[in-house]
């Protein structure tokens, strides 16, 4: 039995999907279960020379033998699923837990005109905050009252708990970031849900226990969309000097960049649990290690970097990301763990 989720421990974007992505491919997961807020989330996956940019299916989709589950606790837009499944040609393993909420054409109207979210809060006006008002209130739509979604529906807890017992390994995938949580992110500026990792289990329906591994992916340098504090935030000509100008999956929005937040790390690996860490953008950092893929090769002022992080966190980082390519990480779990 054995059960790992993944989650963003900053802003989101750290490059969870890459960071999933790498580890269906070598742990070889039976099930890969989406948790998180809905599909104001876009992972970004680049293997083979394509890029994908996914919302709802989950990132390890890349992945072929994993059944790709959406947990409960997910809100669904039936047109985004069901337009991924086609495009991933999933549809074999692509379920729906029955009881997600659906986020409807009048969500996504009221997000994008609401000068709350969509002005103040710069929501990415895919209809998340009032699908998750409405269904608080008890009146939103479930994925099993939508006839377009019969043939993809699923009981997800009972899947993946019983891949459990059989003793295969289920990756849980987080969405968004530590410092966008509901509860304990820079409120009001973040998103509807919690997104720590106990927030991602229960999305699931796996509990606490059964939960062997918790990897927070942090990146380099961090970033966030749309509005609120960010305490390390460069100024954008510092960002384009360093070479580092990155836009956001689903919205096009620029991101803004900042600098390593060990504070906030710390606290963010607290919460979450963190019992390893994910370190993306190396290559950010320090252009000498794009695409290295042994520790040994990485520089100095690299390996000092990442020995900070750790005593920041104080959980071992494990892997390391030194470009967007699903090969370009350095996977250290044998020599840590
Ligand atoms: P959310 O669920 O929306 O929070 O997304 P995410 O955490 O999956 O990250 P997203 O894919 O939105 O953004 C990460 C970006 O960084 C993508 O464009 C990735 O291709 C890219 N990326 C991931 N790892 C690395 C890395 O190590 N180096 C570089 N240069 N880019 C990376
Ligand atoms: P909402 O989740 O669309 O309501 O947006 C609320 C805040 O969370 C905004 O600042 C968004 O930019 C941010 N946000 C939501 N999802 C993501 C994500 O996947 N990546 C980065 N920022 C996000
Ligand atoms: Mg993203």
């Amino acid at each position: 039995m054995s059960a790992t989720i993944v989650v963003g421990g900053f802003w989101g974007d750290e490059g969870k999907g890459k960071i999933i992505a790498h580890l269906a491919y070598s742990d070889k997961p039976s099930i890969i279960a989406r948790g998180g807020v809905g599909p104001n989330a876009g992972h970004t996956v680049e293997v083979g020379g394509q890029k994908f940019g996914v919302r709802m299916i989950p990132s390890g989709f890349v992945y072929p033998d994993a059944k790709l589950l959406i947990g409960a606790g997910v809100l669904v837009n039936p047109e985004v699923f069901l337009k991924e499944v086609e495009l991933l040609k999933v549809e074999n393993r692509a379920r729906v837990d029955y009881r997600c909420a659906v986020i409807e054409p009048k969500h996504i109207e009221e997000d994008r005109s609401s000068d709350h979210l969509k002005g103040k809060i710069g929501s990415t006006g895919t209809g998340c905050g009032p699908a998750n008002r409405d269904r608080v209130m008890r009146v939103a739509k479930q994925a099993k009252d939508i006839e377009e979604l019969r043939a993809f529906l699923a009981d997800v807890p009972l899947e993946v708990n019983e891949a459990l017992d059989r003793g295969e390994f289920v990756l849980v995938e987080g969405s968004q970031g530590f410092a966008l949580s509901l509860y304990y992110g820079t409120y009001p500026y973040v998103t509807s849900k919690d997104t720590t990792a106990s927030a991602i289990a229960s999305d699931v329906g796996v509990g606490p226990a059964k939960v062997d591994e918790v990897v927070v992916v942090f990146k380099s340098f961090p970033t966030r969309v749309g509005s609120g504090p960010f305490p390390t935030e460069m100024p954008q000509e510092e960002a384009e000097k360093l070479g580092i100008i990155e836009y956001g999956t689903v919205t096009g929005r620029r991101r803004r960049i900042g600098y390593w937040d060990g504070k906030l790390a710390r606290y963010s690996a607290m919460v979450n649990g963190a019992t390893q860490v994910a370190l993306t953008g190396i290559d950010k950092f320090d252009k000498d290690c794009y695409g290295i893929r042994e520790w040994e090769k990485l520089t100095p002022k690299a390996k000092e970097f990442i020995e900070k992080v750790e005593d920041d966190v104080r959980a071992p980082v494990t892997l390391i990301s030194t470009g967007p390519e699903l090969q370009q990480i350095i996977d250290l779990r044998k020599e840590k763990l």
